[in-house]
């Protein structure tokens, strides 16, 4: 059941490295892109231009009725899965498909809500976007600042990420456009990326009190290259800055006093812009970009996203017994603290089969294991930053309290999550508590269980609760599983799949 898998996701593919990453995953040297192996996804493919209307065919879906579930005690979590592609590489893929001239083929893309809405929003810009199978879509772009204003607001849904980016990519085109989302998008804020493209020439419009959405804004046509250190940890933030900058002649310049996520600069070096990057103070970094390039298209194969992958892998540690492999994750440091911090813990979590080829990707084992509470320091929150609530899960099962620092940043999620985390472990009997940014989870190694979760239009909380009722004494339940089809289409049906008792 172990055995070496054949398993050959590697990320941004340029034609020019598709023999180096024929070697690297046992190919022979005459291997091309025609040969590539695609995951699950078998061709020939006829692309179809994307419905915009049409809805994710996943049985969780945020316009379906409220959906309650419940989790309980059950066999062990075991199997060999794939969870769908990461919904970070999956945004960028589109948009940055989009502000190229030709055609970008992506596989393994994230057919979930947020996805689905980027996806619409870049075909209402004036890309085409097609899908031609599961996973398998292509884009052909309009080239940086070549949008036109759309004739409808752009509904990003439940997407901070879809809407921070775009909002970002649009600065650099002279166009008008109107940003709209959920009930949850509309409280989230819009300022920290309007301020730092303001600067380089955007126009805000119209926009909800405080800067939210819905909101109407300008884009520069050749904005204003800036440098912007920014205030908070946010690779959305980051992101938005140097989409902008793109259109921008000379350098434009983000500098972050914690590293997040860069994907972005990895994708926009594997379509043809210079990118530098370079330390900043001691956890920090200072990226460059030359704007103006000539974005050429490029094939794009989405890994499997790791923050998705912490909901099995999490129910695979509590529950006794359990032997799992999580096929394909990437394992970007700046995407796994969460990995790190649970190792430290006591969880075995053994890769399998590394593989890297513009991200790092691995098969990766989990055992059911005894944890134990531990610190997690501040500096580490950027690279786990969507996983503090499926840890907090692993913590009340862990022997001891696990300190969590420096965790701001959760209160502007898709709901107040440092609350909204809290609230849920209370009401299933663990001990938290919550002082200024850090959140403290006394582990006691049992889940009474048997509350009723609220999941506030949040995906990842709706998530960590059914984990957490999986070993617990009286089962957990959650109010809504709808918004799991945002990041996590066919949760319900996966978790069965290796021994989950959803009902
Ligand atoms: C994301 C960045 C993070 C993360 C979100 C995805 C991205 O948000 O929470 O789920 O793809 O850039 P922030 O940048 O606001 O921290």
């Amino acid at each position: 059941m172990f055995s070496k898998n054949r398993c050959f996701t590697w990320l941004v593919a340029r034609p020019l490295s598709i023999a180096r990453a024929a070697r690297f995953a046992g190919f022979p040297a005459h291997f091309s892109w025609d040969d590539a192996p695609r995951g699950r996804v078998v061709g020939p493919h006829v692309f179809k231009v994307f419905d915009v209307s049409s809805d994710n065919p996943s049985s969780e879906n945020p316009s379906s009725p409220t959906s309650a579930l419940t989790a309980r005690r059950g066999g062990p979590i075991s199997g060999r899965v794939r969870v769908p592609g990461d919904k970070s590489i999956s945004h960028r893929a589109l948009i940055l498909g989009a502000m190229t001239v030709g055609e970008t083929a992506i596989t393994g893309l994230l057919e979930g809500e947020d996805v689905h809405n980027t996806a619409k929003a870049m075909q209402a810009l004036g890309a085409k976007v097609e899908r031609g199978g599961d996973g398998v879509w292509r884009v052909h772009g309009v080239g940086v600042g070549g949008f036109m204003s759309p004739r409808a607001p752009l509904d990003f849904g439940n997407s901070g990420t879809g809407a921070r980016l775009t909002i970002g990519a649009v600065a650099g085109s002279p166009i008008k456009a109107t940003f709209d989302g959920d009930g949850s998008l509309r409280k989230r804020p819009m300022r920290r990326v309007l301020d730092p493209l303001e600067r380089m020439g955007l126009r805000t419009l119209e926009q909800a009190e405080g800067g939210r959405l819905p909101l109407t804004i300008e884009g520069a046509g050749e904005p204003i290259p800036i440098e912007y250190e920014s205030p908070v940890p946010s690779a959305q933030l980051k992101s938005a800055v140097l989409l902008a900058g793109l259109a921008a002649p000379g350098e434009t310049t983000v500098v972050e006093a914690e590293a997040t996520r860069d994907h972005t600069e990895r994708m926009l070096k594997h379509f043809g812009a210079k990118v530098t990057v370079k330390h900043s103070g001691e956890h920090g970094r200072r990226i460059i970009l030359q704007g103006q390039p000539e974005l050429e298209p490029a094939p794009v194969v989405v890994p499997a996203d790791p923050s998705s992958a912490a909901f099995p892998l999490v129910a695979a540690l509590i529950v006794p017994g359990s032997d799992l492999v999580l096929e394909d994750v990437m394992t970007n440091p700046l995407r796994t603290g969460l990995y790190k911090t649970l190792r430290e813990m006591g969880a075995e979590i053994e890769a399998l089969e590394t593989r890297d080829d513009g991200e790092e990707v691995a098969d990766l084992r989990i055992r059911a294991s005894s944890l134990k509470g531990i610190e997690v320091p501040a500096e580490r929150a950027p690279s786990m930053i969507d996983e503090y609530p499926v840890l907090a899960v692993a913590a009340a099962y862990a022997q001891g309290p696990t300190v969590m620092r420096g965790l701001s940043e959760l209160r502007v999620k898709e709901s107040d999550r440092l609350a909204a985390t809290a609230e849920m472990l209370r009401i299933n009997g663990i001990e938290v508590t919550i002082d200024g940014d850090d959140m403290t989870v006394v582990g006691k190694g049992v889940v009474p269980g048997g509350g009723m979760v609220a999941t506030h239009m949040d995906h990842r909380l709706a998530m960590s609760a059914l984990v957490m009722g999986l070993n617990s004494e009286q089962g957990v339940k959650v109010d809504d599983t709808a918004f799991v089809a945002t990041s996590f289409p066919g949760f319900t049906e996966l978790m069965r799949a290796i021994g989950a008792d959803f009902s």
